[in-house]
């Protein structure tokens, strides 16, 4: 099987051994505020804090050839040109190496005896993506060498640069000053921010224009200023801004010589925007540039940047003599809880970056996966999110991240967002123990006039639920649930409208038994809270609005095999044996067996059994089945993809570890392990298949009716990282906090005899080891702390921070 690259465990790098991936391989660079994509090939590009609003470098998505636009050092060496990541040029290359690491990317291409290696980074704490790149003579001849750089800008707002040409081709402005490029387009008139690309080294030649460096009719493949070897010291003057330095020098056999790259985001104070008539205020480019200029600095920002992600990982460890799954919970899996956390779902290759901003509920389930590493970050991100609530305890479906306001084109009417917000306080909770969040005052609608307690949010999320309910006490539906695609009261059969938003019928009739499984899931959690907060009437209340819905469950929402998914306008049963088409889902399958709903009654051993001999696959468990072949108006947008994509009967990577911690609730050690090993990436076997990244989970996985079953799409942006690394740490290996201390609670696979575990936690440290003789079962565990076996495996939490050994046996 032809193989594009591996895991470089000890380096914790991705390593890509050819340019030519099924699709492009990228990496994220940047933690903070401002970020880099980046392809295998160089591809890629740049933005501040929001993909849409501020972004730095212009990329053309769904363009040929694929991956067009990126940070690119083109090498003309004698005559011949070439590009160290292939792209754009693709001239052959003797060696290449990608190797994406955490948080940069190493590319190395050699030709003719010239190597080039290109190390990348945003380095922690600043606003800057910055390159070294390192070119050495490895023939037995001198070279003379000439490098060009090349950036292309984007006039910040993307969606406006990516449509509105009668404007902008006339407004682009830039300033060069020595071996600095100034992108200042709109900076006179309403921005008070920059972008600069400049490089440690004196430069023969620049170019800001994009055409007097291509050259007219000519493409990123073949820059006539680098094919003449001749920069045209072009300043722009409207049309497209671009940054390219140009450095020529001579190499000696063995020598080598490196320069450092920035390409920076600056801002300045309104008043101090300028030096003179249309002179920007260089002050803080300056600045950015003197942190950068030798070698020793790039070295040290990138020690920086790798003891940050030493400590992130050292939070969570585990050596379960399996090296795969090691090394997804050890550092991709969290590595891409990271991605999710920083990005939603606004920019990777499949989202552009103009179209959704944060999700309530995508960023809440991000949290899940991301708590652990940056608790005081989550804390933030919930506050935003819970200040894009309504009133009535609805929810802006998405605000931008820039703004913090709610999206008001996508609006509201996902009945499950509200309830997502209790799951991501709870799981705060559980894991700092600090309750002050619950009375941090938090606005509606962004309105301080009308802030309340976040505790007070979480109450009119949970009485949305109990407020909102369908003709079998059930919940209603809304425009979808957590599958978008559901859309049980938008009647859409006009080409061009949004099935999500066609809010035309509004039946109080659809109800989802998916968000009955979170307001089972979710009550215990809120019930804590509540008394916590001293609310105890509304403790009290909560079992019974609890048993309220579990009955309605059991009543209205069993089919004789597996529960039902929902109830549609016509209250006709949606994933029901006695449809033809889309007979079980897979969601209420997971969300009702991990809320423990039917455990007593044997329903949720069957509903589980009917997942394994309906939905399961060889690359995971179908969303549902079979799927949808024609349009079905009253379900809406999921029976409008072919069978076997996306919704309609794809594995929607998402819920496959519900399924896991479905099973893991049942006991199920060998059966939860079985899902979570068939979509995680590094089981992967057949990577030209697979298409996507190989190292964090993609999306969807096209379903056994698709003609190209096994195919990803989507990669990076998905709940499927929080989820996948919830169950592979919460789920089978069993470490939960919880509002008391931390929990031991292991469900292993068999073969999975000894494990050991580090888990930092509430300042200490716990040091944990597992023996399994359980044979595949959950077994009985037993669990001793330092010498003294714990009550029910909570270890309760520590007062002053302390280090602990914990033997657990599992028999
Ligand atoms: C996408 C959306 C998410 C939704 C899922 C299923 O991943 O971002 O909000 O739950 O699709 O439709
Ligand atoms: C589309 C996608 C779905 C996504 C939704 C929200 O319907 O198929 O996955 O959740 O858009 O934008």
């Amino acid at each position: 099987m032809e193989q594009y690259g591996y895991f470089d465990d000890a380096a914790r790098e991705y390593v890509i051994t050819r340019p030519d991936t099924p699709s492009p391989w990228i990496n994220y660079l940047g933690c903070e505020a401002f970020f880099t994509l980046m392809s295998n090939t160089g591809g890629g590009y740049s933005f501040y804090k929001d993909a849409r609003m501020l972004r730095i470098t212009r990329y053309r998505y769904n363009n040929v050839p694929t991956d067009a636009g990126g940070q690119y050092f083109y090498i003309n060496d004698g005559g011949s040109v070439w590009t160290p990541g292939w792209m754009p040029v693709r001239a052959k290359l003797d060696a290449y190496e990608c190797r994406h690491g955490l948080g940069y990317t190493r590319i190395m291409g050699e030709k003719d005896g010239l190597q080039a290696r290109q190390v990348s980074m945003v380095p922690f704490g600043s606003d800057a993506l910055v390159t070294r790149l390192t070119l050495e003579n490895k023939s037995a001849l001198a070279k003379d060498v000439s490098v060009f750089s090349f950036v292309e800008f984007c006039l910040w707002n993307a969606q406006d640069d990516s449509t509105n040409f009668q404007r902008n081709f006339s407004t682009g402005e830039v300033e060069i000053v020595g071996s600095a490029i100034y992108h200042k387009t709109e900076y006179r008139e309403r921005r008070n921010h920059y972008a600069v690309y400049a490089v440690n080294a004196p430069v023969q030649g620049f170019d800001t224009d994009r055409e007097s460096f291509l050259g007219a009719y000519r493409g990123f493949d073949s820059p006539a200023a680098v094919f003449e070897n001749l920069s045209r010291n072009s300043v722009a003057s409207g049309w497209s801004p671009v940054g390219s330095h140009n450095l020529k020098f001579t190499l000696a056999p063995g020598e080598s010589k490196s320069f450092i790259f920035v390409l920076g985001y600056c801002e300045n104070p309104q008043d101090q925007k300028f030096t003179a008539q249309d002179v920007i205020n260089k002050a803080p480019a300056e600045k950015l540039l003197a942190m950068f200029r030798t070698d020793a600095q790039f070295d040290r920002a990138f020690d920086d940047l790798a003891g940050y992600w030493d400590g992130l990982l050292s939070i969570y460890n585990v050596s379960s003599g399996d090296e795969k799954l090691d090394r997804m919970v050890n550092v991709w899996n969290q590595y891409q809880c990271m991605v999710t956390f920083n990005m939603s779902r606004s920019a990777s290759y499949f989202e552009s970056g103009i179209g959704r901003g944060m999700g309530f509920r995508d960023s809440s389930q991000d949290l899940l996966g991301f708590m652990h590493l940056i608790p005081s970050r989550a804390r933030e991100r919930l506050i935003d999110i819970a200040a894009t609530q309504f009133k009535d305890g609805s929810a802006y479906h998405q605000y931008q991240p820039l703004t913090k306001r709610g999206n008001f084109e996508v609006g509201s009417g996902f009945n499950d967002d509200p309830l997502w917000l209790i799951f991501g306080v709870a799981a705060y909770v559980k894991e700092t123990g600090d309750l002050s969040i619950l009375s941090e005052s938090v606005p509606f609608d962004n309105d301080e006039s009308v802030a309340e307690s976040m505790m007070e949010h979480l109450r009119r999320s949970y009485h949305y639920t109990i407020d909102h309910r369908g003709p079998h006490g059930l919940p209603l539906i809304g425009r979808a649930d957590w599958n978008d695609c559901l859309n049980l009261n938008c009647f859409s059969a006009t080409p061009g409208e949004s099935f999500q938003t066609t809010a035309n019928f509004e039946s109080g009739v659809a109800e989802s038994l998916f968000i009955s499984g979170m307001f089972v899931g979710v009550s215990d959690d809120y019930a804590r809270l509540c008394r916590e907060f001293g609310w105890q009437e509304e403790a009290d209340a909560v079992p019974g609005f609890k048993q309220d819905m579990e009955q309605a469950v059991l009543k209205h929402g069993w089919d004789g095999e597996w529960f039902l998914r929902a109830y549609d306008a016509y209250g006709h049963k949606v994933g029901s044996n006695e449809c033809d088409e889309g007979k079980i889902y897979i969601e209420p399958q997971g969300f009702l067996v991990m809320a423990g709903v039917g455990v007593k009654e044997g329903y949720a051993q069957k509903a589980l059994d009917s997942v394994r001999k309906h939905l399961l696959s060889e690359h995971g468990v179908a969303i549902h089945t079979p799927p949808y072949t024609r349009y079905h108006l009253e379900l809406g947008e999921i029976s409008s993809y072919p069978p076997g994509y996306k919704e309609n009967g794809g594995i929607f990577c998402h819920n496959n570890p519900w399924i896991v911690l479905a099973e893991a609730v049942l006991g199920h050690g060998d059966r939860a392990f079985d899902i979570y090993r068939r979509t995680c990436p590094s089981y992967i076997t057949d990577q030209k298949l697979h298409h996507t990244e190989p190292y964090v989970y993609s999306q969807m996985v096209a379903g056994p009716y698709a003609p190209r079953f096994g195919q990803a799409k989507n990669s990076w942006l998905t709940g499927t990282a929080a989820w996948t690394f919830f169950a592979a740490s919460q789920g089978i290996l069993g470490i939960e906090p919880d509002f008391d201390g931390l929990k031991i609670d292991p469900c292993l696979p068999a073969f999975m005899t000894d494990v050991a575990l580090t888990r930092k936690f509430r300042g200490s440290t716990y040091r944990i080891r597992m023996q399994n003789k359980a044979g595949g079962e959950k077994g009985r565990v037993k669990v001793v702390v330092d010498g003294c076996a714990v009550e029910g495996g909570l270890i309760p939490a520590d007062i002053a921070p302390a280090e602990h050994e914990v033997c657990v046996t599992i028999e």
